[in-house]
């Protein structure tokens, strides 16, 4: 499970992560409070044990994201991503930088995002539908060789054919049983999700925004191991 960090604090953020014990979930930081925190924060996490996901989408031209990518693995990130879109090239010189940096960093890649319709990729020029543009997608990073793709759980099975088992498929929109969607769209549960065969899933304000936020974790994980009885904080 990995913890999205979408926090406009700083602090909140912090308080959050003492909260939790070190390596219970994973911490994905993206745009928002890398913005406000900096790197420092996310090299701070990484040196204190926490996998980090840093989530900030690279998508430029591949000698610009492959030093973006190297930033990333030095500051000891677990895992980074790039957007799909960027291309083969930009994904073999990302591939590369993670590469060279001598780092275990992982390599995901954004296919399209799950705001999008069919009808956004024909405004924008983009050939679908969004299943046949994502499969496309995967396959380019497949080749790329990628780690993995950042995907709705619906497209987790079809993204595992591609790239096998042990290509990651890191999901958002997890959504626990009885929690509001949200803004999110297309929602499963931790154990749906998993089932539909997503390898690492995201979920962010059911737990951040929860009362108790150790107490929310302790309920989804128990939702995953089937087991009903959530393991003691
Ligand atoms: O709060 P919630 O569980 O909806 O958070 C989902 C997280 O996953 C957010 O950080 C969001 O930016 C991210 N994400 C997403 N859909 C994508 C890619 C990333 O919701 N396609």
């Amino acid at each position: 499970m990995i913890v999205a960090l979408d926090f406009d604090d700083v602090a909140a953020a912090e308080t959050l992560v003492a909260s939790l014990p070190v390596g219970r979930c994973r911490l994905k930081v993206g745009k928002e409070l890398f913005l406000r925190a900096g790197p420092e924060v996310v090299r701070r996490w990484s040196v204190a044990g926490w996998d980090v996901f840093l989530d900030l989408k690279f998508h430029d031209i591949p000698n610009t994201v492959a030093g973006a990518c190297r930033a990333a693995a030095d500051l000891g990130v677990w895992m980074v991503n790039v957007h799909t879109l960027g291309g083969p090239a930009m994904m073999e010189a990302a591939r590369a930088a993670v590469d060279a940096g001598g780092h275990a960093t992982l390599l995901t890649g954004v296919t399209i995002l799950t705001s999008h319709s069919d009808a956004d990729l024909e405004r924008i020029g983009i050939a679908g539908p969004v299943d046949a543009a994502v499969s496309r997608l995967g396959g380019l990073a497949v080749e790329a060789g990628l780690d993995g793709v950042v995907c709705a759980a619906r497209e987790a099975a079809s993204m595992r054919a591609l790239g096998g088992p042990g290509f990651r498929r890191v999901t958002p929109g997890i959504r626990p049983a009885g929690v509001a969607a949200g803004d999110q769209s297309r929602v499963m549960t931790p154990a749906a999700a998993l089932a539909a065969g997503a390898t690492d899933l995201v979920i962010g304000r059911p737990i951040t925004r929860a009362v108790d936020p150790p107490a929310a974790l302790a309920s989804a994980e128990a939702e995953l191991s089937g087991a009903g009885d959530a393991p003691g904080l």
